[in-house]
């Protein structure tokens, strides 16, 4: 049976070496400590192991298909685990330094631009600026702080960081790329004699390679934790203390990375990752793609998945209003049963989903808007950029007459999971949208939901957002019916 990639030892390449680690020594350790404390590579620092900071932020690379170039995502190494990188390679600030010892062009602009004091964040922002440049060579100033979003810096104020990116962007293509010629070379081997595994009775992390495979593992070891991006289950390693005996990772199972245009609707494999989503959404939802681009941060984005998102089944997860929204369904599977499952009934209280034991997202199936339908959604939270939703809502409807109708309605942060709100729609559905009132929307919401105050927004807060998002996408609907 192909059950696994890295039998017993994790495979990665690190500027041209293959690094080799014991796979049941390192299953849950960072990628963060195992560069800090096995390789001597102290310049990614440790800031709050959260994900929140960036100061840990490298590059992982992954050869393309034809196997003739690298493509980076940033990551914040200390939510990803050692097992995730077998097969791929790894850029740290030590990567950038010239075999003539000359510093990397971000490096320099940093230097003089006067973008670093303390040096905390440096090499974290350097490593977010340096993965922009791979992807958008001649990034807007906007792109830059939308790379930087993720990155905490205490001393320096922006400006001059976003400055030295953008000075950076000036030097010659062929500085700025990043030197990986030996590791192609390093990367396609290792491809080539990947050992497909045997049953791995013992293992502490399998990594399946197909679907078929994954259902049997679980089956076997139903106790195994399932990983995807890792930016929930990195939390739970650094924060819990969670060392997990058997962990099942997602990420090399090709069919699961696969987005398939099915006409009607969008098959998102489970371990697509929200980057990739927020790209795929972007033109025919905006407002989805805004509440993702808000999501996190760019390392966050680039493993966490919309899977992870709506499994994990966080109160204030924020893709789900969305997908709720829309009418999402999920593929599910247990062993050789696969099963489908409107989202709206997947959860069965706070954090409690419908899942059985040893059963899984394949994946979800985003409807596309049909003709006449209009979608609307926005997160509310203190700071815009990597904050948690106080509410996030998302309101999908379309006109019969001048009255809105087919309503569907959602939110987060006001319930024990995300839900729809079937009293509001009610009293949205067959009204022009100037008879709806914030009187009636109150009175649902008080009827909808429970008041409960959080740390990040009172109740009275959160029941003024439910009424409000409302009647701005009503009020908004009103001007567009002006318009036709
Ligand atoms: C710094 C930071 C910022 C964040 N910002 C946001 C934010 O703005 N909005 C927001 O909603 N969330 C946010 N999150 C939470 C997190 O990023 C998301 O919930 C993310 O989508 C989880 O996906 P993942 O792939 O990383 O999941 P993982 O961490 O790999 O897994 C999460 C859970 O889902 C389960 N799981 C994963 N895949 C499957 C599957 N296919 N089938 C069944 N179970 C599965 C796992 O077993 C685990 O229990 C943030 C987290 C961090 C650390
Ligand atoms: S240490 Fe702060 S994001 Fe990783
Ligand atoms: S230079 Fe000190 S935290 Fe950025």
């Amino acid at each position: 049976m192909t059950m696994t990639s890295t039998p017993t030892f994790v495979r990665f390449v690190l500027d041209g070496a293959v690094v080799e680690a014991d796979l049941a020594q390192h299953a849950t350790t960072t990628v963060l400590d195992y560069l800090r404390e096995h390789l001597q590579r102290s310049g990614t620092k440790e800031g709050c192991a959260e994900g929140d900071c960036g100061a840990c932020v490298v590059l992982v690379g992954e050869l393309n298909a034809a196997g003739t170039a690298v493509s980076y995502a940033p990551v914040n190494s200390c939510l990803q685990l050692l097992p995730t990188l077998d097969g791929k390679s790894l850029k740290t600030v030590e990567s950038l330094q010239r075999a003539d010892g000359k510093l990397h062009p971000v490096q320099e602009t940093m230097a003089a631009s006067h973008g670093t004091q303390c040096g905390f964040c440096t090499p974290g922002i350097v490593m977010s600026v340096t993965g922009l440049l791979q992807t958008v060579p001649s990034p807007t100033r906007d792109q830059v702080k939308d790379a930087l979003s993720g990155n905490l810096c205490r001393c320096t104020g922006y400006k001059p960081i976003v400055d030295a990116a953008v000075k950076a962007s000036q030097a010659a293509p062929e500085q700025l790329k990043l030197d990986d010629q030996a590791d192609r070379a390093l990367l396609l081997q290792m491809r080539q004699s990947s050992a497909s595994g045997t049953s791995a009775a013992g293992r502490p992390f399998f990594a399946p390679s197909t679907v078929q495979t994954l259902a049997d593992c679980l089956l076997a070891h139903p106790q195994a934790m399932l990983l995807a991006g890792s930016t929930e289950i990195g939390l739970q390693v650094n924060k819990q203390f969670a060392r997990p005996e058997q962990i099942v990772y997602l990420g090399n199972v090709a069919e699961l990375r696969q987005v398939e245009d099915q006409g009607r609707f969008w098959r998102i494999g489970a371990q697509v990752s929200l980057s990739e989503v927020l790209t795929l959404v972007s033109d025919d939802y905006p407002d989805f793609a805004e509440v993702l681009r808000r999501f996190g941060s760019p390392p966050i984005r680039s493993t966490a998945t919309l899977a992870g998102n709506i499994a994990n089944g966080s109160p204030i997860g924020d893709s789900m209003p969305c997908l709720l929204a829309l009418g999402a369904t999920l593929e599910l599977r247990r062993g050789d049963v696969t099963r489908m499952l409107d989202l709206e009934q997947f959860y069965t209280g706070q954090k409690k989903t419908a899942l059985q034991s040893s059963e899984f997202i394949v994946a979800v199936h985003l409807p596309k808007l049909a003709s006449g339908q209009v979608f609307r959604a926005h997160k509310v939270s203190k700071r815009f950029d990597q904050d948690i939703s106080a509410t996030c809502c998302a309101m999908r409807y379309e006109f019969q007459d001048g009255r809105l109708a087919q309503v569907r309605l959602a939110y987060n942060g006001l319930a024990p999971s995300p839900c729809r709100a079937p009293k509001l729609e009610a009293v949205i559905n067959g009204r022009r949208p100037e008879e709806v009132t914030a009187a009636e929307l109150d009175q649902a919401v008080a009827q909808s939901f429970t008041a409960r105050d959080g740390l990040r927004a009172s109740w009275t807060y959160r029941a003024l957002l439910a009424r409000n998002l409302v009647l701005q996408f009503v009020e908004e609907a009103t001007a567009q019916e002006a318009v036709k």
